[in-house]
C-alpha cells in the first residue's frame, strides 16, 4: 500500500500514516498536554440535605457529638475493665476475660471516632469540588544547578574528595557501624541447633497419649472412627517449660477404617487398628493443623491453606507446605491405653532445615 506525504490525501486513504511534529517532552513532565484527554468538567454539585435544613444541620452535629461521646466512654471502660479484670498467673480465666473487656472497650473507643469522622466528613464539612492542577516535578535549571553547587562547595570546603585518608576511613567505619548489630540479632536465634531442638519433643517410648488440655489417658476403644483428639504426651505440665514442649509435642489423634489407610511398609506397625497419629505442627510455619474433614480425612491448616491427606500418611495435597506432617508411632500399652512407640523420628514444624542440610 502506497504512503503519502500529502496530508489531504493521507486523510482520504484512511489507511496510511499521518505524519506528527515530534512531541518536546523533558524529562520529569507529569502530563502530555498534546494528548491529555478533554477535561470532563465537573459534575452538578448537589447540595445535601444538612445543607438546605438548619435543622437538620443541628441534627447532624448531634450525631456527631454522640460517636464521640461514645468513645470517650469506650475508652473509659477499657480502663476499668484493665483494673476489675485483672490477670491472676496461671488463671486462664482471667486472661479471656481481662482480653474480653479490654479490647470491647479499645473497640468502643476507637471505633466510634472513626465512623463519627466519616459522618462529620459526609454531613457538615464544606462538599465543595475543587480542581488541582498537576505541576511538573522537575525543578528549574537555576535550583538544579544551585543544588550542585551546594554539593560542590561541601566537597570543596570538607576536602571529602581530596583528603582520602579520611574519606576511606570514614567509608570503613560506615561499613562496620552495622556489624554489632548483625551480632545482636544473631543472638537472638537458638543457642543450640534449632534442627536438633525439634527432632527431640518429650514423647518417648511408652508416653501415653493424653487429651489437651485435661489430661486424660485415651483408651484406643474410645476413639471411634471418625473422632478426632487433640493430645500431648503425659507429664507435660511437669516439663521445665511446658508451653514449649507443647509446641513441638502436640499430636491429633484420629481413627480411620484400616482399609481406607495407604501405609508405608516400614510404618505399618505405626498405627493401632486405624488410629494414627500425626504432628500437630505445620510443617509450612508451624501453625496448629486443627481442622479434620471426617469425611475425606483431610487435615487442614487454617492459616495458608496446605492440606494433608491422612490415608496418605499425611501427604501434601493443596497448599504452600513441602512435607508431610510427621507420624508418632504408637501402639497400646497392656491396659488398652494408648502409648507412643518413640519420639517423632523425624523434626517436627517448618521445614527449613531441609532446604539448608
Ligand atoms: S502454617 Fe500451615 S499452611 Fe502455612
Amino acid at each position: 500500500m502506497a504512503q503519502h506525504d500529502n496530508g489531504g490525501e493521507n486523510a482520504a486513504a484512511g489507511s496510511a500514516v499521518e505524519k506528527t511534529e515530534p512531541r518536546q517532552v523533558s524529562s520529569g513532565t507529569a502530563v502530555v498536554s498534546s494528548d491529555a484527554i478533554p477535561n470532563p468538567g465537573l459534575p452538578p454539585h448537589r447540595l445535601r440535605v444538612t445543607d438546605l435544613d438548619e435543622a437538620k444541620e443541628k441534627q447532624a452535629a448531634r450525631r456527631v457529638s454522640t460517636f464521640f461521646m461514645l468513645s470517650i466512654i469506650g475508652s473509659a471502660f477499657a480502663v476499668v475493665a484493665y483494673i476489675v479484670f485483672p490477670i491472676v498467673p496461671g488463671d486462664p480465666g482471667s486472661v479471656r476475660l481481662n482480653t474480653l473487656f479490654l479490647g470491647l472497650g479499645i473497640t468502643l473507643g476507637l471505633l466510634p471516632i472513626g465512623l463519627g469522622a466519616i459522618y462529620w466528613a459526609k454531613a457538615l464539612m464544606n462538599s465543595e469540588e475543587r480542581i488541582e492542577a498537576r505541576h511538573s516535578t522537575r525543578g528549574t535549571e537555576s535550583t538544579r544547578a544551585a543544588a550542585v553547587e551546594v554539593f560542590r562547595l561541601g566537597n570543596e570546603e570538607s576536602g571529602f574528595g581530596r583528603r582520602s585518608l579520611i574519606r576511606n576511613t570514614l567509608l570503613g567505619a560506615l561499613v562496620l557501624t552495622p556489624i554489632p548489630a548483625i551480632a545482636m540479632f544473631r543472638d537472638l536465634a537458638p543457642a543450640e541447633n534449632p534442627v536438633e531442638l525439634f527432632k527431640q519433643t518429650l514423647w518417648d517410648k511408652n508416653t501415653r497419649l493424653v487429651r489437651d488440655p485435661s489430661g486424660t489417658p485415651i483408651k484406643a476403644s474410645d476413639v471411634t472412627i471418625g473422632s478426632v483428639f487433640h493430645v500431648v504426651p503425659e507429664g507435660l505440665d511437669e516439663a521445665d517449660h511446658p508451653l514449649e514442649e507443647k509446641a513441638k509435642a502436640a499430636v491429633l489423634l484420629m481413627r480411620l477404617n484400616p482399609a481406607d489407610l495407604n501405609e508405608l511398609d516400614e510404618r505399618k506397625d505405626w498405627s493401632y487398628q486405624g488410629i494414627v497419629a500425626y504432628s500437630k505442627i505445620c510443617t509450612h510455619v508451624g501453625c496448629p493443623v486443627a481442622l479434620y474433614e471426617q469425611h475425606t480425612h483431610h487435615l487442614l491448616c487454617p492459616c495458608h491453606q496446605s492440606t494433608f491427606d491422612v490415608t496418605n500418611h499425611c501427604e501434601v495435597i493443596f497448599g504452600p507446605a513441602k512435607r508431610p506432617l510427621p507420624q508418632l508411632p504408637i501402639t497400646v500399652d497392656a491396659e488398652g491405653y494408648l502409648i507412643a512407640q518413640s519420639d517423632f523420628t523425624e523434626p517436627v514444624g517448618p521445614s527449613f532445615w531441609e532446604r539448608s542440610a
